[in-house]
């Protein structure tokens, strides 16, 4: 979480050690510029000096970026012979890299750029680990090996072409052309970017009284943090998809009109009551007054002074996945307000919802009082909203990845709304775990592939409906709560699943059962869940 403040300082600090041969192995500026968004040159190693420190630290690729280059000279005039190889930890995802250099050779005496390229396949969404290893034999004939380690998020491209086929509702272009039409959205994101915080900033002017004019650096540094990877590379995958199926919808027409309706200016926002608090996460209620001078109700997702860049450019990034979604069980983002000096406040329209977590574990608590107790029959209700839900989003071509009821709103009428995960990790701490990766997961709700090759599908998603419908028939109890989420992985390979709450029948839990088939083929689809349980919610209100 604390990545881009790291790379500056692995930058500033470098830490220097043994000496390997007289040779420089760097990227340039541009390089550096381009990978991780600072202005500098990163040598791993300079006149034989090994920068440790640079060459564990793994860098994340953003997930369009296709090549990596890297710049090396030799320093003497005996030869250094070198050897290099590139692994990839899934084949399936990201074929084996090529080099536009041989793969043994000497390391040339003048300075040189080589090419490692890095198409993803486009066949399956994952994270992959790539591995660049080169072997230099020094004029002692020791042998130094320098390992680089980088992560690269791909991203779904020829399936989606499939499943939208499956869906019948768009006609789209072949899997070429919707290569090159995401490349020019990613692009047009950034200028989507660009312009709103421009815009922002105008408005902002316009807004604040004229005597208090302070310079724009916080504006612009968000910018900095936003595209690159560094965040987490997950969510910067379905951030990074956003625009560019909200194109192919037809969503995204006059563009800049969309991003003037959604900027606002801070003045027009009034936080009420503190909803959620976390160690820096915020949710408030407040109001927000609209272009017509009406007040309306709002929730407003924000993070405090203390909370970091990266944790800011995550907030923002999640916060912006259901980007003009319209669909009455979604939760879409109404209104981004970015002031300099201040984290930036995402609102949400609000209808006297509350989390559906908090809403269930609050039946639980008094369900013989004041609070309402779910009858089986609402139970089906509410999982036939969210499989609407669901069918929307990946219809949209976009993944939620992590489907849980934190990340769902509830009414009193039991209307629900599924809504991003921005910020549950602050707000749900318990929810979430660190395998060792650094990488805070929804452990307890990921399908088995998702934990163990970071790989997500429609199917991974119907996984985590059915931990939410186990929620659901719990009232919110905890998943697995016996289970250490480092023994998740093997204990779902033995065949062992949540058992069968208490009161559910056996119809409901051979649904959710079925969704944590362990090959994402077996699995029911959103469709078929729906069909499902439509019937079932016939059958229980025949009687009634
Ligand atoms: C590099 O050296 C290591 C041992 O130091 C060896 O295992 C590996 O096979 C070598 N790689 C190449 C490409 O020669
Ligand atoms: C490899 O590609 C880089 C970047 O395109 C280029 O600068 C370099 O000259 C190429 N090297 C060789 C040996 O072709
Ligand atoms: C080369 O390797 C030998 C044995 O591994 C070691 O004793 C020696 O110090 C090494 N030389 C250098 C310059 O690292």
């Amino acid at each position: 979480m604390k990545t881009i403040c790291s790379h500056v300082i692995l930058l500033i600090a470098a830490n220097l050690s043994f000496v390997a041969g007289y040779l420089n192995i760097y990227l340039t500026i541009s390089e550096v510029q381009r990978l991780l968004g600072v202005s500098a040159e990163l040598y791993y190693i300079r006149n034989g000096n090994i920068n440790n420190q640079a060459l564990n630290f793994i860098v994340q690729i953003p997930s369009n970026i296709n090549a990596l280059y890297f710049t090396w000279e030799g320093l003497t005039d005996q030869p250094l012979p070198y050897a290099i190889t590139v692994h990839t930890s899934n084949p399936e995802v990201l074929p084996p890299p090529k080099l536009n250099i041989s793969y043994v050779g000497t390391v040339p005496k003048t300075t040189q750029t080589f090419l490692v390229s890095l198409p993803c396949s486009g066949l399956t969404e994952a994270e992959v680990d790539i591995k660049i290893t080169i072997n230099i034999t020094l004029t002692n004939k020791n042998v130094t090996k320098l390992t680089f380690n980088r992560k690269k998020m791909c991203l779904l491209l020829d399936k989606s072409v499939s499943l939208i086929a499956q869906d019948s509702l768009l006609q789209l272009p072949n899997s070429a052309s919707i290569f090159y039409i995401a490349m020019c959205c990613a692009l047009l994101l950034m200028v989507m970017l660009i312009l709103l915080v421009t815009l922002y900033y105008v408005k902002d002017k316009k807004c604040r009284s004229s005597g208090n004019t302070q310079p724009t650096t916080a504006a612009t540094t968000f910018l900095a943090a936003l595209p690159r990877n560094s965040v987490n590379a997950s969510s910067y995958g379905s951030f990074i998809r956003m625009p560019s199926y909200s194109l192919i919808d037809e969503r995204s027409k006059d563009l800049q009109d969309r991003i003037a309706d959604l900027t606002v200016q801070r003045c027009r926002i009034r936080l009420s009551s503190i909803f959620l608090e976390g160690t820096f996460g915020r949710v408030y209620y407040g109001s927000y007054t609209n272009e017509d001078g009406a007040e309306e109700t709002v929730i407003i997702k924000t993070v405090t002074d203390h909370a970091s860049q990266v944790q800011i450019a995550l907030l923002l990034q999640e916060g912006m996945t259901m980007y003009s979604l319209n669909h009455k069980n979604i939760l879409s983002i109404l209104r981004v307000s970015i002031q300099d000096h201040s984290a930036p406040f995402l609102l949400y329209p609000y209808k006297n919802t509350t989390n559906l977590k908090m809403f269930l574990q609050k039946c639980k608590v008094s369900s013989e009082g004041v609070h309402h107790t779910l009858t089986t029959q609402e139970v089906v209700e509410m999982a036939l909203q969210i499989i609407q839900a669901m069918q929307y989003l990946h219809k949209k071509h976009l993944l939620h990845k992590d489907l849980a009821a934190r990340n769902c709103m509830v009414d009193n009428e039991l209307h629900v709304q599924v809504a991003d995960n921005a910020l549950s990790r602050d707000l749900f701490p318990s929810d979430y775990h660190c395998l060792g990766d650094n990488e805070n997961r929804p452990v307890k709700w990921l399908a088995i592939e998702s934990l163990l090759h970071k790989t997500f599908s429609p199917a991974s998603d119907v996984w985590s409906f059915g931990v939410l419908v186990w929620e659901l028939t719990t009232l919110a109890q905890q998943p697995y709560i016996e289970i250490d989420p480092f023994e998740m992985a093997a204990y779902l390979k033995d065949g062992y699943r949540l058992a069968q709450p208490i009161n559910c029948p056996d119809e409901l839990f051979a649904v959710m059962a079925y969704c944590w088939a362990m090959s994402a083929e077996e699995r029911p689809t959103f469709t078929q869940l729906h069909v499902c349980l439509q019937e079932f919610y016939a059958q229980l209100t025949r009687y009634v």
